[in-house]
């Protein structure tokens, strides 16, 4: 019996071989796969991704926002005021209290000094509080310049911290009432992570907003927006701000995005309500504002 026993353990354990020695390879390339991450159309190991990212964003911060103007033509500033008034349910105008706003990837700080004039303008509201979070000082920098011009220069009412919006380390759980995130998570090296560390930081009840570049769903806007952001962008960075590498990877990672529903996905994976379907594709679906709600 026993010889039999041992017999059938050695016919089994044969012809697992072939199986396990699948399984062992497709692990090892998964993980291999891990360590990499999209830089633009490159793969580059995980480790490098940010500095790599920190490199474009400190070589393009003293142009960014005139790029931003000439690239798209001044779209961005009628979609980053969309993504306010959107956000204009999140600032419960009866409750009376100030809110805390946190604004990742602020860059340069459009959206937070549209967020704190919209408070204000229609609320009356002059006490809500705005955080600036970015990993990258020369674009704080830009930002910080930016805000002296403004009603907030030198206002208690608005701190620009260097963070990554991965982790957001410096910020409580639980402390935000309103996070946006414009054109910013998409270089992110662990986008979920990210997504992760938002829904950490925000009060139960508090609204997430994310405006990022997004697919084109028709397949001739589509052509056409390819050849314009191939060709065009590029050249412009170059003959602009003579940087043409640094405008090329903002093409590339525009198109390595995850396209609407898949970042909805994501959104929900985190922890987040998504109401509907979870975004608004703007301009045919060259940008789109995805909204959760931590509950
Ligand atoms: C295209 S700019 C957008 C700036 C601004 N939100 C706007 O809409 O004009 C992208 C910003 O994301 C920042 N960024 C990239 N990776 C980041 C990270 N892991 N954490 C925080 N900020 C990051 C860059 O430094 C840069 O300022």
């Amino acid at each position: 019996m026993v010889g039999i026993e041992l017999e059938i353990k050695a016919i089994a354990n044969r012809l697992r071989q072939p199986f396990n020695r699948l399984f062992s390879t497709s692990l090892r390339a998964s993980n291999e796969e891990a360590k990499l991450a999209d830089f633009g159309y490159r793969k580059v190991p995980v480790e490098q991704k940010e500095k790599l990212v920190h490199g474009v964003f400190s070589s393009v911060a003293s142009n960014y926002d005139i790029m931003n103007d000439v690239m798209s033509m001044g779209i961005h500033r009628l979609w980053k005021c969309h993504m306010i008034n959107k956000l204009d349910c999140g600032m419960r105008p009866n409750s009376g209290k100030p809110l805390q706003f946190l604004d990742v990837a602020g860059g340069t700080g459009d959206v937070a000094f549209g967020l704190l004039d919209h408070a204000n303008e229609k609320y009356g509201d002059n006490e809500s509080k705005m955080i600036v979070a970015d990993i990258n000082p020369d674009m704080l920098k830009e930002g910080e310049r930016r805000c002296l011009k403004t009603r907030y220069a030198n206002s208690p009412r608005i701190k620009f911290m260097v963070q990554n919006g991965e982790k957001l380390e410096s910020i409580p759980d639980n402390s935000i009432d309103v996070y946006t995130i414009a054109f910013g998570i998409r270089n992110f090296t662990n986008i979920q992570a990210g997504l992760d560390a938002a829904y950490r930081v925000m009060k139960p009840g508090g609204i997430f907003a994310c405006l990022e570049f997004s697919q084109v769903h028709d397949p001739v806007l589509s052509y056409l927006y390819d050849l314009y952001s191939f060709s065009c962008l590029p050249m412009m960075g170059q003959l602009i701000a003579n940087d043409r590498d640094s405008y090329e990877y903002l093409v590339e990672s525009i198109r390595k995005f995850p396209n609407q529903e898949k970042f909805a996905s994501m959104i929900r994976k985190a922890g987040f309500y998504v109401p509907g379907k979870g975004y608004e594709d703007l301009t045919f679906g060259v940008a789109a504002i995805h909204l959760g709600v931590k509950l």
